[in-house]
């Protein structure tokens, strides 16, 4: 059993990449692992501000959501983040949790696989490669990790828009697959 630890970071109720976040923590559930889907709606993620305190206390001196999220981060066994294709690249919500989780780079951390569940208006396969190619950014700040698959729900604009997209079970295959 795996610590499964689900990151969803659009700030729309009934997001479609959080219907892949959903997709993916009921397929790890069914496949018996721990999984944990948070919600960065209604939270406060505050900017990084690069006093590298966190590299020798291995906590972030700001008190905000970001501190709980990553002491989850550190435990967990497997990472999902899911995020909205904002101008081709991860949402500003994902990116500036990354740097929040900075106390993990010093850290003992157990994750070893990253996934990245993304959702975009238009379908073209390269739409969401800069938020791949961003990810495995951070992802190679941790040498013990890798990022271990990726799903792209394309031609969704609206919130909730395509409630069977195939996207939906390649998502949940993933989770099973863990
Ligand atoms: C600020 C902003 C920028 C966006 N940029 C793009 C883009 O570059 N390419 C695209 O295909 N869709 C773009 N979209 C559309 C969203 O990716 C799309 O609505 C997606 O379904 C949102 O996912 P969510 O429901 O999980 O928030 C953008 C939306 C917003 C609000």
């Amino acid at each position: 059993m795996k610590k499964v630890l689900i990151i969803s970071t659009s700030p729309r109720s009934n997001s479609n990449s959080e219907a892949l976040a959903k997709a993916f923590a009921k397929g790890a559930e069914e496949a018996g692992h721990e999984t944990e889907l948070i919600s960065l709606r209604g939270k406060t993620v505050n900017f990084c501000r690069g006093c590298f305190v966190c590299q020798e206390k291995l906590r972030c001196v700001i008190r905000d959501d970001a501190d709980e999220i990553c002491r989850k981060a550190l435990h967990a066994d497997v990472l999902v983040f899911a995020t909205p294709i904002y101008y081709y690249e991860m949402s500003g919500q994902l990116k500036t949790l990354l740097d929040r989780l900075n106390p993990l780079f010093p850290s003992d951390y157990a994750f070893r696989d990253v996934y990245l569940l993304t959702a975009a208006a238009e379908d073209e396969e390269s739409v969401p490669q800069r938020a791949i190619s961003g990810l495995e950014g951070w992802v190679a700040c941790f040498e013990r990790a890798r990022l271990a698959g990726t799903v792209f729900m394309g031609g969704v604009t609206a919130a909730g828009e395509q409630p069977a997209h195939p996207a939906l079970a390649q998502a949940a295959a993933l989770g099973q697959e863990l």
